[in-house]
């Protein structure tokens, strides 16, 4: 992890083996703000230098050998049009973090460029600091423990240089709450499935989230059975790891009478066959983060922990692993969750909403005020939506609306699709209460309105299927190569959004 310094005012002073990274918007002052930044730097640009800046297709240069200090600058041409999004400098930092891996420098200084050049993609101060000390920290992340020779995240200190101080300490701050919080997400969504089964999962979360204060409660095979979770013990059956159940307690240290209590539902499971309706082999080995939602609330919670949140969050974890055996579940059987309610296991591979009936039950059951769930649902929702987004199913327009301008600011995006009534049709069955096999038609809505009969209907609830998003893909700099924490930084922010609102009453 990173040591981030912050410098305020115009004076730049830079450490030996350095470099330095400047921003310039290119507009009708680029020429000009050329000849300030060989004044501030105490360069001469050469013509060649100034020329390939200023080429159209160059968006960056690099100069080196330079004699004083910084030994390298990088200056970077950024454009405030129709192309540029809230995740530029995220991307652009986490990309170059990875391209210097290699180099030899010891310090690296970042000039943020003012807010009000990007003012149409910002309104929050502290929060656009924050987009390029994420980029930097996610640029840095790397999952080596398997290879015999490590990548070597970078120990850079870094110097960021931004206009008002103020914001950018309490940015500093926050990003090192979030980080850690989706590093550890990451790293549970990156083991494979052999090194992280129900128990693994439940031992990890447990050993790591104490350790920040949070009390974590881990039910075992027989108490899950004690409880009546038929739906998670369906789903755990074929597996010689049982299922576990897992509790997370954040309590802030003063609670006020004021104070929410939210619950956050994760699906967990740790490695998804398909069960007898067996997957494909192609794409399987993804099923090892089949458990990132249930990273995603762990990671969560503990970056709400070391922020200091000051509302009560539950985090309701139900893992299994999906396997086949002698003993596991077969198309058409019957069970019943703890709920009463009984399901017909149409298809074994659409176990998540089987082991979240009984989660959310329970979720329901302990009065929170509010139910968020994440899970890698559904293939179809990322037929629907792609990579870009999660799909977002609620029937509250207020929560819908929250979570979808905070995965704007965030862009841990998350999109909204219909909870028409209409739907429960296609998870009816002949002899059981539901049927978890909805058919091919609208099958992320379907999931949802699946998960629907397990939620006390007085409390407000939101459904996410991460099932795209969460997977590494290649559309930024950031989720390449290893899972991507997605979801963090959307909760974190959605938690700290509730405690200004707790300021406001
Ligand atoms: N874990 C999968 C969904 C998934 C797909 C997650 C791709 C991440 C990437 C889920 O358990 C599943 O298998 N869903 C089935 C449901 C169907 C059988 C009704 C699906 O989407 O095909
Ligand atoms: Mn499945
Ligand atoms: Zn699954």
């Amino acid at each position: 992890m990173f040591k981030f310094r912050y410098i305020q005012g115009r004076k730049l002073l830079f450490e030996p083996f350095s470099m330095a990274l400047y921003y310039i918007a290119d507009d009708k002052n680029i020429k000009n703000n050329l000849v300030t930044i060989e004044k501030k730097f105490r360069i001469k640009l050469s013509e060649l230098h100034r020329k390939n800046f200023l080429a159209k297709k160059n968006k960056q240069i690099g100069i080196s050998n330079l004699k004083g200090k910084p030994e390298t600058i990088i200056l970077h041409k950024f454009k405030a049009d129709e192309k540029f999004t809230v995740d530029y400098f995220r991307n652009h930092l986490a990309g170059l973090i990875r391209d210097i891996k290699d180099d030899k420098i010891q310090t690296l200084h970042i000039l943020i460029p003012d807010m009000d050049l990007v003012k149409k993609f910002f309104d929050d101060e502290e929060y656009y600091y924050r987009s390029f000390l994420e980029g930097l920290s996610l640029g840095n992340y790397t999952f080596d423990k398997y290879k015999k020779e490590k990548e070597k995240s970078r120990n850079l200190s870094v110097f960021i240089f931004a206009k008002n101080e103020l914001p950018l300490k309490s940015a500093i701050k926050k990003n090192n709450a979030v980080i850690e919080g989706m590093f550890f997400t990451k790293d549970l969504q990156n083991e494979p499935g052999s090194a992280l089964r129900p128990f693994e999962l439940a031992n990890r979360v447990k050993e790591t989230l104490t350790k920040f204060g949070l009390k974590v409660t881990v039910f075992d095979e027989k108490e899950i059975k004690k409880r009546n979770m038929g739906g998670l013990l369906a789903v755990g059956q074929g597996s010689s790891a049982k299922p576990r159940f897992i509790v997370i307690e954040y309590k802030p240290k003063n609670v006020k009478s004021s104070s929410k209590k939210i619950a956050l539902v994760g699906k967990g499971v740790t490695f998804d066959t398909g069960g007898y309706c067996v997957k494909p082999w192609q794409g399987m080995s993804e099923m090892k983060a089949d458990m990132s939602g249930a990273a995603l609330v762990a990671g969560t919670m503990l970056a709400a922990a070391k922020a200091n949140f000051p509302v009560e969050i539950l985090g309701v974890i139900p893992a299994a692993e999906n396997m086949i055996n002698g003993e596991a579940m077969r198309p058409g059987d019957v069970v019943k969750t703890a709920s009463g309610k009984t399901i017909e296991v149409g298809h074994t591979d659409a176990e998540g909403r089987m082991i979240l009936a009984d989660a959310l039950d329970y979720a329901s059951k302990q009065k929170p005020d509010e139910i968020i769930d994440f899970a890698t649902l559904t293939g179809a929702c990322v037929v629907a939506l792609g990579l870009n987004a999660a799909g977002l199913f609620t029937k509250n327009d207020k929560l819908a609306d929250a979570l979808y301008k905070i995965g704007m600011k965030t862009n841990d995006r998350v999109w909204r699709l219909p909870m028409w009534d209409e739907y429960h049709k296609d998870n009816e069955s002949k002899i059981a209460d539901v049927n978890n096999d909805g058919g091919r038609w609208g099958g992320a809505i379907v999931a949802a309105k699946f998960l629907e009969n397990f939620v006390d209907k007085k409390i407000p609830w939101a459904h996410i299927d991460i099932a795209g998003p969460a997977i590494a893909n290649e559309l930024t700099n950031y989720n390449k190569t290893y899972m991507t924490g997605f979801g963090v930084r959307l909760m974190f922010e959605y938690l700290s959004n509730l405690e200004k609102d707790e300021r406001n009453k």
